[in-house]
């Protein structure tokens, strides 16, 4: 019986349990059975013998679960054979990387969709697991459900990848093509993008590029180029204006914030990109792409982030531990 911790029990935790319970037959015939032994959000939790339905419902109704145990605590306390941790993102690794640390020095597996503890610590968590001879799988944090890592660690182990770059944010996308398609400025796209859901209120975080630069540097690391986020040359999205667009467009060019690791350059900088190029993806998509000396440029492209598209990704990353080959 694989025994599950689950922390963070937000839109992807909560989808995480949504397709724990919709896929159970399928996720048991691939891996065997399986018992969620706690969950824990920032204030609260339940564990022990209790329904998945009853979590939800619980948190649907009341925003909090049944205990006042603290997620640190079962963290430490639990016995769990995997951890699903997808709790807030904080730049500098926040408590997440202290429960990230604790279960894979406990001997369990870690999946994760938070960006936080790989950006402050990558080389690090990555030698803990080795050591404790566990998995650290963070396919959620790049691109969601596209399946990024999977393939940089996978299936181009064997190529030369000289470099990767893409379109990692879907927020500032949606923006620069909007923009793009209705000649509106920065300001009443971005209105418009919090008005939607699309963008935060305080839209900084993707709008300076920074969301980009920490899933650049992520990516960056797992193709061996060594990358810390100071080190990303970094410019937002709030100084494009629609005559930079009209100029663009007269020479079939768009823009596009693009991010872009190799030996010698880390970036997150709008670019001119040739509209026929994969890059002038539209709308909330992302799009990676890597440039190997084999055989050119691979390109992997979907819907960057959503409650299902970030869980089900946790789903395959966990899946993928005990059943590789599936
Ligand atoms: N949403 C997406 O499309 C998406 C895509 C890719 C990656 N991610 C990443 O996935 C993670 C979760 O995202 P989300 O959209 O589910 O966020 P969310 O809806 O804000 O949920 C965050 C959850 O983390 C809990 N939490 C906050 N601080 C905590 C702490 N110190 N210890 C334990 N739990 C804590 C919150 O508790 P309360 O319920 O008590 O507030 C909440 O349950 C984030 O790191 C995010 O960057 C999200």
């Amino acid at each position: 019986m694989i025994r599950i911790g689950i922390v963070g029990f937000g839109v992807v935790g909560q989808g995480f349990v949504e397709l724990l319970i919709s896929k159970k037959n399928e996720v048991s015939k691939m891996i065997g059975d399986f018992k969620v032994e706690f969950i824990a959000d920032s204030k609260s939790s339940i564990s022990g013998d209790f329904e998945l339905d009853e979590a939800l419902k619980l948190k649907k109704m009341t925003g909090r679960l049944k205990d006042d145990k603290k997620p640190q605590e079962l963290v430490e306390d639990a016995e769990y054979d995997v951890l699903i941790e997808c709790s807030v993102t904080k730049l500098e690794g926040g408590d997440a990387l202290r429960y990230i640390k604790t279960a894979l020095k406990k001997g369990s597996h870690v999946v994760t969709s938070n960006k936080g503890p790989l950006v402050a610590e990558f080389e690090e968590l990555m030698k803990i697991a080795e050591k404790n001879d566990v998995k650290l799988m963070y396919e959620a944090t790049v691109g969601a459900a596209i399946p990024v890592i999977r393939v940089a660690k996978g299936y181009l182990k064997t190529f030369t990848i000289k470099s990767v770059y893409g379109i990692l944010n879907g927020t500032c996308n949606y923006i620069l093509s909007r923009m793009e398609e209705e000649g509106l400025d920065f300001n009443q796209v971005l209105s418009e993008a919090v008005e939607l859901g699309i963008a935060e209120t305080d839209a900084s975080y993707d709008i300076e590029g920074i969301d980009a630069a920490i899933k650049l540097v992520i990516l960056a690391n797992t193709v061996g180029i060594r990358a810390k986020f100071d080190e990303v040359y970094r410019k937002g999205i709030s100084y494009i204006t629609p005559e930079a667009f009209r100029i663009a467009n007269e020479k079939d060019y768009t823009i596009r914030l693009v991010a872009e690791a190799s030996k010698d350059k880390l970036s997150v900088a709008p670019r001119l990109v040739k509209k026929s190029h994969p890059l002038s993806i539209k709308g909330t998509m992302n799009v990676v792409v890597f440039k190997t000396e084999e055989a050119g440029e691979l390109y992997l492209a979907g819907r960057g982030a959503g409650k299902y598209e970030t869980a089900s990704a946790m789903i395959s990353d966990m899946v993928h531990i005990y059943a590789p080959s599936s």
